[in-house]
């Protein structure tokens, strides 16, 4: 096929979010067990094909492409593939960035700016050591903030991502806008979402942001800008800080009528919706020849199957997921 990539809602896919691994080098309560069984390497797609995979959607209109994981710069040979993908900057691709914890890119930010990354997106969910070490299991604040730093003095815009929970950072969301306006870096929250058995019953983390929200109006003067990064937050500038912050909102209020995404896994599985099971087995397709041709079709067919929207609920009665995979399998 030729042509841009439209699904039977009408909507064209645009972005393409790529986990180039499920592990990670923290454990986010809310994300993952402490212990999880991640994939044997052998299952895992090569750099090499996860380009060939990236670049066929890019010749069908993907302008965005997001690499997440687990964690992505804990994957080796991750600035290579960087490197590699920001070829087609310019040429189809308008965008080349990662999502990421922050805790290696002192290492890295330089040598990803120097590839072509803009903007890098970093999950910070609290401003305070203990609760950081709490909530990533063992992680270090010092590190992930010096690494934010760094990213900024490569010259990296970096965005904020902060899941809002309920007993355990409700009380510094105000705090973190503050920081994030102070520090020049925009800021997203996000309702938790029940993917994957975690320890704890995820009903007692949640947090809406309609809530979240009028609390920050008290403290903040919010105004609505129509600012888009073709991700599903909805902005609002702040005065006092001059920076935005935005709602990512799949429980209070549903964004799947804009979708524009589709999510690669590390084993080479396109998922149409963060939110549903479907999948379809781009690995097999791309191990099939080295044409491109049953890729493309794959990719496809597979389009066709893109659903209306997600079926995530926030419910009573304990920590069952909707969707029994983990957030690190799709990289968010
Ligand atoms: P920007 O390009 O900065 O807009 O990034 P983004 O929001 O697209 O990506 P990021 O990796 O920063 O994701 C932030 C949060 O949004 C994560 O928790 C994702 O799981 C969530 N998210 C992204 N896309 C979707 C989606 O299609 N559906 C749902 N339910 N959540 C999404
Ligand atoms: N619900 C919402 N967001 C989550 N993230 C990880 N797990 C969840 C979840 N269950 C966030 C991370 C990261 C982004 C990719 O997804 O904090 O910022
Ligand atoms: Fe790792 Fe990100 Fe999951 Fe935390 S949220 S465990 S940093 S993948």
């Amino acid at each position: 096929g030729q042509g841009p990539l439209i699904d039977p809602f009408g909507r064209a896919v645009t972005y393409l979010r790529v986990s180039v691994t499920d592990r990670c080098d923290f454990r986010c309560t809310y994300c993952m067990a402490e212990t999880m069984q991640f994939l044997p390497k052998s299952e895992v797609l090569n750099l090499e094909e996860i380009d060939r995979i990236a670049s066929a959607f890019i010749r069908r209109g993907v302008r965005k492409v997001r690499l997440t994981g687990g964690e992505p710069l804990v994957r080796r040979g991750i600035v290579g593939l960087v490197d590699s993908l920001s070829r087609h900057l310019g040429r189809g691709l308008d965008e080349l960035t990662l999502t990421t914890n922050g805790n290696q890119l002192v290492k890295h930010a330089e040598t990803l700016a120097a590839a072509g990354v803009r903007r890098v997106n970093v999950s910070l969910d609290t401003l305070d050591p203990d609760r950081f070490r709490r909530i990533t299991r063992w992680g270090e604040l010092r590190r992930v903030l010096e690494g934010i730093e760094a990213a900024k003095a490569a010259g990296l815009f970096v965005k904020i991502n902060t899941v809002a929970l309920r007993g355990i950072n409700d009380d510094e969301l105000g705090d973190m806008v503050a920081w994030c306006g102070r520090e020049g870096h925009d800021l997203t929250f996000i309702e938790t979402m029940p993917m994957g058995e975690i320890d704890e019953d995820r009903t007692d983390r949640y947090l809406p942001l309609s809530g979240v929200r009028a609390a920050l109006a008290q403290r903040f003067t919010l105004t609505e800008t129509d600012y888009a990064t073709g991700g599903p937050a909805r902005y609002v500038n702040v005065a006092e800080t001059g920076r935005r912050i935005g709602f990512i909102t799949p429980l209070t209020h549903n964004f799947c009528e804009s979708c524009n995404r589709v999510r690669l896994t590390a084993t080479g599985m396109l998922y149409m919706c963060l939110g549903q099971d479907d999948s379809a087995d781009l690995r097999a397709a791309v191990r099939r020849s080295a044409c491109d041709a049953d890729l493309d079709a794959a990719i496809a067919e597979a389009i066709t199957r893109k659903p209306k929207g997600h079926d995530f609920v926030i419910g009573r009665g304990g920590p069952r997921a909707a969707v029994a995979r983990h957030m690190s399998v799709t990289g968010g």
